[in-house]
């Protein structure tokens, strides 16, 4: 297993946890974090005992209060856009990663912390989570994809408040406006974010990967286009072993045994 400095990842059966590790900068993403995460991911691609992913982030306050803004500071136009480029590719990795990925929120999930969360395909908060794309307070806006997947997830109208006023909405709040799906007590979160992450775990991984990138690729695409994209990932898993065990367990009332293949 790798050595990490600024996260942990934590193997558990088929699931894994990645843990941002700076509890003492809200674990801010500055650039080593997000190297480091983006070799996380690679880590967990590369294990095929691996089936499902947890993000969350350490301490009681914070899952990532934003991109470093230490970091921001001394951006110009050029380094700027570069800055931005590379939290999207990550972000669009995780969005496209062919794992399910559970966004655990235990506290502020701000800029680039909400934005890190809406890459991953489901969101559980805590009570005490706090959402939010402060960015127009720092004279910059969101630019890890924020503008994009918070108007797609909340619409457009609770996503230009949140960004034109930079304030922050609890969790209830944004359990309202869809961009989490789930609230818990704090002492709740883990245990939930871990079951439904196993529960995800347990499903056929081919199909789990199919559903991921008919989403991830053809939400952007017109409907006619990414509904054939949708035949076409439906034709590849009819022809999965999982498929014919899948089928097969239901007609004979017993329970099926997927192999990922
Ligand atoms: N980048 C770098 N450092 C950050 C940070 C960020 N995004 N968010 C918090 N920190 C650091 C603080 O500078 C502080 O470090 P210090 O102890 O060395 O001074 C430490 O984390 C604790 O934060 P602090 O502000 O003291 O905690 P708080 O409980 O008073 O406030 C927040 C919490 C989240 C309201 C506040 O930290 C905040 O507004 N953070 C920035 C949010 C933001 O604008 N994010 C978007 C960035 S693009």
């Amino acid at each position: 297993m790798s050595e990490f400095k600024n996260i942990t990842l934590e193997k558990k059966g088929a699931v894994c946890v990645i843990t941002l590790n700076r509890p003492e900068k809200l674990n801010a993403l500055d650039r080593a974090t997000l190297r480091e995460l983006g070799e996380a991911f690679d880590e967990v691609e590369g294990d095929e005992a691996l089936h499902a992913v947890v993000v969350t982030g350490a301490g009681p306050k914070a899952f990532a209060a934003g991109a470093d803004i230490t970091e921001i500071a001394g951006l110009g136009a050029e380094a700027g856009k570069a800055f931005a480029l590379y939290g999207q590719g990550l972000f669009r990795r995780i969005e496209r990663f062919l794992k399910p990925v559970v966004a655990a929120v235990n506290g502020f999930a701000l800029g680039g912390g909400c934005e890190l969360a809406m890459a991953c395909h489901v969101r559980l908060a805590s009570e005490t989570a706090w959402f939010g794309q402060p960015e127009i307070n720092l004279g910059i806006i969101p630019g890890y994809g924020g503008t994009q997947r918070l108007s797609r997830l909340a619409g457009r109208a609770a996503a230009l408040e949140m960004l034109l006023t930079g304030d922050r909405v609890s969790a209830a709040r944004a359990r309202e406006i869809g961009l989490v799906n789930a609230v818990f007590a704090q002492e709740k979160l883990m245990g939930e974010a871990l079951s439904l992450a196993e529960k995800l775990a347990a499903k056929a991984p081919l199909a789990a990967a199919y559903c991921i990138e008919a989403v991830a690729y053809g939400s952007d695409m017109p409907l006619e286009e990414a509904c054939y994209y949708e035949a076409t990932l439906f034709g590849l898993a009819c022809a999965t072993e999982d498929k014919k065990e899948g089928t097969a367990a239901f007609l004979e009332k017993r329970a099926a045994r997927f192999k990922g293949r």
